[in-house]
């Protein structure tokens, strides 16, 4: 069972005295970035006050205990994951995951023959990358449908399969509609059809318990931003023969075991060899304090807490008069809502005038626009720091939005 009360008292941006608009804030953009604990904070203080070193560079103590904590870092996010160390590799966030698996490994086996799967709902760094792949390769990109409530099915999966398809590209859970995918069904189908599985976790990892193993993912990509930790550090995980089969997208120091004046170059082994140059090396100190926090919190905990607060969140904004909510039965702390005849990029300027802090647009889910056949949607997304008392100011604030934006706009 989750404290909450006593959970805020990590977080300094939730110490009470945070104003928006002569409003205390009531932040519910955390699909977008998550606030820090304060042991992400010390972590981070710790390595410019006390430690400050480059890691592998050097031969004195400051440096090797770098190297051991960044060591100890790949550990946390291997208990997190349940894979091996030398499976997790440092990146700058998901786009960088996703771009790297595009570049390194899809550049390298797709042919203009094969074929990618996606689905409308992903984001666009879901996406583009694979478009690139398209544009360079041939490769045809392939959508698998949701079924009428936005769901991904591994029926549907099935379906779209075809002898050509290669690669299933899917999120775990969707940035707008937030619907968890059966990612073990979807892997046991693909596999049976040798087709990798590249999952988007940057929406799952930091709220469900996840098992890569088990789940049989191919590779997984996550920020750490999203999850309690600091911006400009991210995972990929991959298994290990397929991080063997990848090529790096950055070359450079750190990544190379010998190169020549002819051109020859010998890589080290991953995950060292996608991790060239200097490492963001606080962004993965900070990651291990955000890591070993929600660990400790437990993800049970942090799943259950989520999954009440939306049922809570759901049947209150239902009594909100022209509400549209799209996404009433998904699993993840994602409500994605319009309210008739108010443009979402109006309602969510008028709730920021009452200090609350939600998302609108298209999210960069920009083809899953054509999908919900609306423009703009507004997002309130929650994490286990959310309150009642924060899903009711929301409620509270929308209701009196009609009257307020109709009398603005006449
Ligand atoms: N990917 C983030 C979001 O969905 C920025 O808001």
């Amino acid at each position: 069972m989750l404290d909450v009360k006593k959970i805020r008292q990590d977080f300094p941006m939730l110490d009470g005295n945070k104003i928006m608009q002569g409003h205390k804030l009531v932040y519910l953009d955390n699909a977008s970035t998550t606030f820090k604990p304060k042991c992400v904070l010390d972590a981070i203080a710790n390595y410019y006050q006390n430690e400050t070193s480059n890691s592998h560079r050097g031969d004195y103590d400051l440096c090797y205990n770098m190297d051991v904590k960044i060591e100890e870092t790949r550990h946390s996010v291997s208990r997190l994951l349940n894979c091996e160390n030398k499976e997790v590799v440092f990146t700058s966030g998901t786009s960088m995951s996703i771009n790297l698996i595009a570049y390194g490994y899809g550049m390298k086996y797709l042919t203009e023959n094969d074929e990618v799967l996606l689905t409308v709902a992903e984001h666009a760094s879901n996406v583009l990358p694979w478009f690139k792949v398209s544009e360079i390769k041939g490769t045809k990109i392939g959508y698998i449908p949701l079924d009428e409530s936005g769901r991904l099915t591994p029926e549907n999966v099935e379906k779209s399969i075809t002898k050509n398809t290669k690669i299933i590209a899917i999120a775990q859970v969707t940035n707008v509609l937030g619907y968890k995918v059966d990612i073990k069904a979807i892997t046991k189908i693909a596999h049976e059809h040798n087709i990798l599985v590249i999952v988007d976790g940057a929406q799952s990892v930091p709220h469900m318990k996840i098992d890569v193993k088990d789940l049989d993912i191919d590779f997984l990509s996550f920020s750490g931003h999203k999850m309690c930790g600091p911006t400009g550090v991210g995972v990929i995980y991959g298994k290990y023969h397929l991080l063997e089969m990848m090529d790096p997208l950055m070359s450079g120091g750190g990544m190379n075991a010998k190169f020549d004046m002819c051109g020859d170059v010998k890589y080290v082994n991953p995950p060292a060899k996608f991790e060239a140059g200097t490492l963001n090396i606080e962004g993965i100190l900070g990651l291990k304090a955000a890591v070993d926090y929600l660990l400790n919190i437990g993800f049970e905990n942090i799943e259950e807490y989520e999954h009440n607060l939306r049922q809570y969140a759901i049947s209150q904004l239902e009594t909100v008069p022209n509400i549209v909510i799209y996404n009433k039965e998904a699993e993840a702390g994602i409500i994605t809502f319009n309210i008739k005849g108010i443009f979402a990029q109006d309602l969510a300027t008028f709730l920021n005038s009452k200090g609350i802090a939600c998302r609108s647009g298209q999210h960069c889910a920009k083809i899953l626009i054509n999908y919900l056949k609306e423009v703009a949607t507004v997002r309130a997304s929650i994490y286990f720091y959310t309150t009642k008392e924060e899903i009711d100011a929301l409620v509270d604030a929308l209701r009196k939005s009609g009257d307020f934006l109709d009398a603005y706009f006449a």
